[in-house]
């Protein structure tokens, strides 16, 4: 048996009336996974990847992938330009296969993604300028248009000053600018970012994700984006989807899965962004009161539900007695309002139930976590 038709019997046919009966969202996708699954072949045996994975990137989005180290992030990034060729499943762009792309369609889909990468991966023997003409002569594009769309795209990522530059001469951030002109030159439909930033400090990183932003709004780019950093999922994403062990956990907008975490594998990975007790608090807190002047400790939590943030003079008003801000902070993500307070409440002619409920007037979630003296 070829290898083609062993490939074809392991892929279960698309079902014919599948396009006319998919959900219009779904026939929107710009990217598609359809029961996907990757296994490698490992030196110690087969490694599976990816499972089962069913998935839809919406046009226009930008669509963050978080999980662990090993989760198939990586995996599943690549078979979006078949830099990895799916084991079972497919992968629709525009809702065409690209399963069985031969060569020639396999280059002309390479061009509509761009990818950047950790570690930029650009020519060091190579100017600034070179290093993103480069792909332009691959492609046979005639010398007066190359100039055109390198000077374009230099402006765009704000180093016309650094073309003559080689690589070991600029800094972290003014390389990945020379990544993303060059992962633009064919202008893509797609960018593709793994760790993009990861090599970057916080204020690089800031800048990069402004330019990924601006680049997503002025030329309607998709991007599908990897990375390690909450925060800048929470600051760029507008869907994010968590994978374990090569399967789907969560997925939702970021407002939804940063303000309401489920899965496990979601709140280990989202614990560095929220704000927990202070580890002295913690070690004064019981469970029981010791006496009725004992503080309740409260948690509120703004899981996003509602959009607009507590109003704190009515909150404490409503609970009575003396109420103390002991941790916490609300912050804006798309929109709708997210984060917690850590109050305790002395002398309130309230017990802890009641509190708690009160305060549920003002927030999603209330906890009493106990009291202290
Ligand atoms: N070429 C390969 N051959 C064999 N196994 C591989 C290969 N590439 C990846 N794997 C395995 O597949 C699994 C998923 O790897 P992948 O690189 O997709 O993870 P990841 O989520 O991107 O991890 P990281 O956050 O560390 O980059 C891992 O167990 C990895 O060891
Ligand atoms: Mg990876």
């Amino acid at each position: 048996m070829t290898a083609a038709i062993q490939r074809r019997l392991d892929v279960p046919e698309p079902q014919q009336a599948e396009h006319t009966e998919l959900h219009p969202e779904l026939n929107r996708a710009h990217v598609r996974f359809i029961g996907l699954g990757k296994t490698y072949n490992g030196q110690q045996g087969p490694v599976a990847a990816l499972h089962g994975i069913d998935l839809a990137i919406q046009r226009g989005e930008v669509f963050g992938i978080i999980g662990r180290s090993g989760a198939g992030k990586s995996s599943l990034i690549r078979t979006i330009n078949r830099l990895e060729q799916p084991s079972t499943g497919r992968v629709l762009i525009d809702q065409v296969d690209i399963r069985e792309f031969d060569e020639d369609r396999l280059v002309a889909l390479r061009r509509r993604i761009g990818m950047i990468f950790q570690h930029f991966n650009l020519m060091s023997a190579k100017t600034v300028w070179q290093n993103v003409e480069l792909p332009l002569k691959v492609a046979g594009v005639p010398k007066d248009k190359r100039e055109h769309k390198v000077r374009e795209l230099l402006e765009l990522v704000g180093l016309q000053e650094k073309h003559k530059a080689y690589p070991a001469q600029l800094s972290g951030g003014q390389k990945q600018r020379v990544g993303i002109a060059r992962a633009l030159v064919h202008d893509p439909a797609i960018l593709l970012c793994d760790e993009a930033t990861s090599a970057l400090d916080p204020q690089t990183t800031q800048s990069i994700l402004g330019l990924l932003r601006e680049i997503n709004q002025r030329l309607g780019l998709t991007i599908v984006l990897i990375t390690h950093e909450m925060a800048v999922i929470r600051d760029i994403c507008d869907r994010v989807v968590v994978l374990e062990h090569g399967r789907i956990v969560e997925q939702g907008p970021v407002w939804e899965v940063f303000g309401n975490p489920q899965h496990e594998v979601s709140k280990t990975l989202l614990a560095p962004l929220q704000h927990g007790l202070p580890e002295e608090l913690q070690s004064r807190l019981r469970v029981q009161p010791q006496s009725s002047d004992d503080a309740v400790v409260l948690r509120l939590q703004f899981t996003g539900a509602a959009h607009d943030e507590p109003d704190l003079a009515a909150l404490f008003g409503a609970l009575g007695g003396r109420v103390r801000l002991l941790q916490g902070g609300v912050e804006r993500i798309q929109g709708h309002a997210l984060g917690q307070l850590l109050l305790a409440v002395t002398g309130s002619s309230l017990g802890a139930e009641e509190l708690r409920q009160r305060a549920g007037n003002w927030a999603q979630q209330v906890e009493v976590l106990g009291y202290v003296v």
